[in-house]
């Protein structure tokens, strides 16, 4: 515990809702309580608003029950005690979190996808990739999953001469050395492993090989970005079910919302407790007087968007044209907000920390 700031406060899990509300989350949070049932578990739901996804929670209760012990587990908390707890136990706990956490650090899969056909996921993973590497200064890798249509290298006007297939053909080989051959460098914090430019690979991914490129990208990035194509393979579905973030690019019309659905009800109710479904509108305004509302798709998938993008064909084709990322054809567009809004969700980490970073670096930099 060398190393280890220790802060106490009292009030319960109460009082430590209401002190994170206003503070970063600390790595690990011990919270004590003498309330029982359905008091604790709604306190527990106001602390999970305010922490970070990251931090690990350790309660200390007052009832001594399995199954209770279990449903805490599976709400994500990291243990468990209950009557006097030695320093030997809790220093046990402490030491087997983050053992297991040090084990398993490594870059967040954020996967996008269509409803339909052009509802601009693959912008989205585009420009979501970009800005998460603004916004924390970290390595974010976009890959391209769209083996016949990929446009993602084009999108950023990086010349490729390797692609994804290239680098899946010989999953035995692959180490960071070599997967460095695959990546297209886009700036200081983004790259690209580009979809084939030409027709006839295969569009069935082999999941075992995808796996092992995903886990190695995993070490070399704190994000890694993946833009689905528009199919159903079972490969799709897979990666869908094991990826950190999911986020569903839609249209609010008729046809976009039946998709969504089957989306939501294939995928989202099958990912785990921690692994949460976003849906994202694209295009809004496109056509105005016939688009659905946030309220329509609330009320059949339960879901409401998180952000809403604007229909703007002239900052998206300029973006084209000019092989950039819409954040760089015009910052202070609500275009722009709105996809700086998503990767601080997506990113499960507290925007406190982030804005705190951003204003350190403008003292250095003298900008904004
Ligand atoms: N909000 C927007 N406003 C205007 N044009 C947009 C918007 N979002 C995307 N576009 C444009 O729509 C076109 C399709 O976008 P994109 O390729 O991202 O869709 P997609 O869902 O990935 O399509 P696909 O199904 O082919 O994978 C592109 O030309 C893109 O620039
Ligand atoms: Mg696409």
């Amino acid at each position: 515990m060398a190393r280890s700031n220790v802060s106490v406060q009292s009030g319960g899990i109460d009082g430590a809702t209401t002190y994170l509300a206003d503070n970063p989350t600390p790595n690990l949070l011990i919270v004590q309580t003498t309330e029982t049932g359905d008091g604790m578990f709604a306190a527990l739901e106001r602390l999970s608003g305010v922490v970070d996804p990251d931090s690990r929670v350790i309660l200390l209760g007052q009832e001594n029950d399995i199954g209770l012990y279990r449903k805490l587990i599976e709400m994500g908390l990291s243990d468990y005690f209950t009557g006097q707890v030695g320093a030997e136990q809790l220093l046990g706990a402490i030491e087997s979190i983050f053992a297991q956490a040090d084990a398993t650090e490594s870059g967040r899969v954020i996967a996008c996808i269509g409803t339909r056909g052009g509802a601009g996921s693959s912008s989205v993973a585009a420009n979501l990739a970009h800005s998460l590497g603004q916004q924390f200064e970290e390595q974010v890798i976009l890959i391209d999953l769209d083996m016949s249509f990929g446009t993602a290298a084009m999108a950023l006007n990086l010349q490729q001469r390797q692609s994804l297939a290239d680098a899946l053909a010989q999953p035995s080989r692959l180490d960071d050395v070599l997967m460095e051959r695959f990546m297209l460098k886009y700036d200081d914090h983004l790259s690209v492993v580009a979809a084939p430019v030409t027709l006839g690979a295969n569009e069935d991914i082999n999941l075992e090989s995808f796996e092992i490129l995903l886990n190695l990208v995993r070490q070399m990035a704190a994000f890694v970005v993946l833009d689905m194509p528009h199919l159903w393979h079972n490969w799709v579905s897979e990666v869908l079910l094991h990826a950190d973030e999911v986020v569903v690019v839609t249209y609010p019309d008729l046809a976009n919302l039946r998709d969504a659905k089957n989306i939501f009800d294939t995928v989202a109710s099958k990912r785990g407790v921690g692994a949460p479904t976003r849906l994202a509108f694209n295009r809004v305004g496109n056509s105005r007087k016939t688009e659905l509302t946030a309220k329509d798709f609330e009320s059949t998938i339960g879901e409401s968007p998180v952000v809403t993008i604007p229909f703007d064909p002239v900052l998206f084709g300029t973006a084209i044209n000019n092989g950039e990322m819409v954040a760089q054809v015009n910052k202070g567009s609500k275009t722009v907000q709105e996809f700086d809004k998503l990767a601080n969700i997506v990113s499960a980490r507290s925007p406190v920390a982030a804005a705190a970073k951003k204003s350190m670096l403008s003292l250095f930099k003298g900008t904004n």
